[in-house]
C-alpha cells in the first residue's frame, strides 16, 4: 500500500524530524523563560516539579501528538476531526486544533517581542555597546530598551518578516539547514558560558538555588507555572508537534524520537539556568528580576570574560536562531490549516497570519511603555498573554489531546503508530494519557482557583 503523505511535504528522515522538532522545542522558553520563572518561583522545588511534569505529562503527550499527526497527515484541526470520525466520534474534536491555532498566534505575538530584544542585543554586542558593562548599567540599558516603543516595534517587525519568509518557503527548505548547524553551535556556546559560570564565586550558590529542594517555597501557582512551562518548552498542547508529526516518515520510532527531543530540550534549559544563576549571585543581582533576567545578567558575564564581545555576539545570534526556529513552528499549524481549508497559497496564508501577529505584538510591546497602565488581573498585556497561553491554554489543550488520543481514537490506530518495544510500555503510556495526565492537570487547575 502506498504510504499516505501530507500535501505540505515531509521530512527526509527521522533525523531531520528530530532536528525540526528540537528546533521548535529549544527556544526562548529554555534560555530566557526557564531561568526567569525559576528565579521568580524560588528555585529547586520549582525545578523538580518542572522535571516531573516533563517526564510524566510532557513525554506521553508528545507521543500522542506525533501519532495523531502522522496517522492523519493533515493540519491539527483536520487531523483530529478525521481521526475522531474514523473512530465513530464527532468531528467537533477539530475544535481543539482551532484553539491550538489561537494559542499559537497569541504566543507568537509576545514571543516576537522577546526575540526582538535578542536582535537588539545582537546589534549591541556587535558594536561593542555592552563591553565591560556593570550590572547597574546593564539594568538601565534594558529598561531604556523597554521604554522605547519605536525600537521595540522595529525589531518586532524584523522578526515577523524573518518568520514569514521561512514559513512561506515551506517546512523543508530553510528550516532544516538552520537547525542542523545552529543547534550544536548553541549547545557549545552554552557550555562556554557554563564554564565561565563555574569559574565565578557564585557557582555554588547558583547550583544550590537550582537543585536544593525546599517545599515551603512551592505554592500552587508555582506548580501551575511549572506545569504550564513543561508544555510551553516542549511546544505541546497546541498542535505544533502534531503538525510536525504529520510530516514525519512512517518508519521512525515515535518513542525514542520523543525521548531524544525531551532530553535535548531539558538539558538546554538546565544548562542555561546553571550558567545564568551564578552570574546573578556573583554580581549581587536579584534572581527574581523577571523577564529581563537574561538580558541584564549575560552582558555582565560577557563583559568580564576573555573575548567576551565575540562570545556575547555569537551567543545572542544563536539565541536569535533558536527563537526563529521556534517561532516558525508556532505558525505552522495555522498556515497548514488555512492552505487545506481555503486552498490559498502557503505564501498568502503566511503573510496574512504575519500581519495578525504583528498587530497583536504591538499591544504586547506597549505593555512596557505607552500601554503600561492597561492591566488584566493585575498583569500587563505581555504578562497576561504569557500567563493565559502557557498556564491555561496549553495545559487545557494538553488535557484534550490526551483524552482524544486515549479515549476517542481507536486503540488500533495508536498501536499501529506507537511501536514500543513492549506491550507493558504501551499500556503504561495509554494509562498515563487516560488517567494521570488529565487528572493531574485538572487538579492543578482546580487548586489554583
Ligand atoms: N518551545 C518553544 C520554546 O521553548 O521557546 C516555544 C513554543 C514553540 C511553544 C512552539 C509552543 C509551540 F507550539
Ligand atoms: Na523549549
Amino acid at each position: 500500500m502506498q504510504e499516505k503523505k501530507s500535501i505540505h511535504g515531509s521530512w527526509a528522515s527521522r533525523w531531520i524530524f528530530i532536528l525540526a522538532a528540537t528546533g521548535s522545542a529549544v527556544g526562548l522558553g529554555n534560555i530566557w523563560k526557564f531561568p526567569y520563572i525559576t528565579g521568580e518561583n524560588g528555585g529547586g522545588a520549582f525545578v523538580l516539579v518542572y522535571l516531573v511534569c516533563i517526564a510524566l505529562v510532557g513525554i506521553p503527550i508528545m507521543m500522542a501528538e506525533i501519532f495523531v499527526g502522522r496517522r492523519a497527515r493533515q493540519s491539527p484541526v483536520n487531523a483530529m476531526a478525521e481521526l475522531a470520525q474514523e473512530s465513530g466520534h464527532t468531528k467537533k474534536w477539530g475544535l481543539v486544533g482551532l484553539m491550538g491555532m489561537l494559542t499559537g498566534v497569541l504566543i507568537l505575538s509576545f514571543y516576537s517581542i522577546v526575540a526582538g530584544w535578542v536582535l537588539q542585543y545582537i546589534t549591541s554586542t556587535a558594536t561593542g555597546a555592552l563591553n565591560s558593562i556593570t550590572s547597574d548599567e546593564a539594568g538601565a540599558l534594558f529598561s531604556a530598551l523597554l521604554a522605547d516603543p519605536g525600537t521595540l516595534l522595529f525589531w518586532h517587525s524584523v522578526f515577523i518578516v524573518m518568520v514569514v519568509i521561512v514559513v512561506s518557503a515551506g517546512v523543508n527548505a530553510g528550516l532544516e539547514r538552520a537547525t542542523r548547524i545552529m543547534m550544536p553551535a548553541l549547545f557549545v556556546l552554552l557550555l562556554v558560558l557554563l564554564g565561565y559560570a563555574m569559574s565565578t564565586d557564585g557557582f555554588e550558590a547558583g547550583w544550590h538555588f537550582m537543585f536544593d529542594f525546599d517545599v515551603s517555597k512551592l505554592s500552587w501557582d508555582a506548580v501551575l507555572v511549572a506545569l504550564g512551562h513543561s508544555f510551553f518548552t516542549l511546544s505541546l498542547g497546541m498542535g505544533t508537534i502534531m503538525a510536525y508529526g504529520s510530516y514525519m516518515p512512517k518508519r521512525a520510532s515515535i518513542g525514542s524520537t520523543v525521548l531524544t527531543i525531551g532530553f535535548l530540550d531539558t538539558i538546554v534549559a538546565l544548562i542555561a539556568g546553571l550558567a545564568i544563576f551564578p552570574i546573578i549571585f556573583s554580581n549581587g543581582m536579584d534572581p527574581a528580576a523577571g523577564p529581563g533576567l537574561m538580558f541584564i545578567s549575560l552582558p555582565v558575564a560577557f563583559g568580564q570574560m576573555a573575548a567576551g564581545q565575540f562570545f556575547g555576539f555569537l551567543f545572542f545570534v544563536l539565541i536569535g536562531v533558536a527563537a526563529w526556529t521556534s517561532a516558525i513552528s508556532l505558525l505552522e499549524p495555522t498556515v497548514a490549516y488555512l492552505v487545506e481549508k481555503f486552498e490559498v497559497s502557503r505564501t498568502k496564508a503566511t503573510i496574512g497570519m504575519g500581519i495578525v501577529v504583528w498587530a497583536l505584538g504591538i499591544l504586547c510591546l506597549g505593555s512596557f511603555n505607552f500601554m503600561s497602565d492597561v492591566t488584566f488581573f493585575g498583569k500587563n498585556t505581555f504578562d497576561a498573554l504569557d500567563y493565559l497561553t502557557a498556564n491555561i491554554m496549553l495545559p487545557l489543550g494538553g488535557i484534550f489531546i490526551s483524552i482524544f488520543a486515549a479515549w476517542v481514537v481507536k486503540q488500533k490506530f495508536a498501536s499501529d503508530e506507537i511501536n514500543l518495544s513492549s506491550e507493558t510500555l504501551f499500556s503504561v503510556w495509554r494509562f498515563i494519557l487516560k488517567f494521570i495526565a488529565p487528572v493531574a492537570v485538572s487538579i492543578v487547575f482546580i487548586l489554583n482557583l
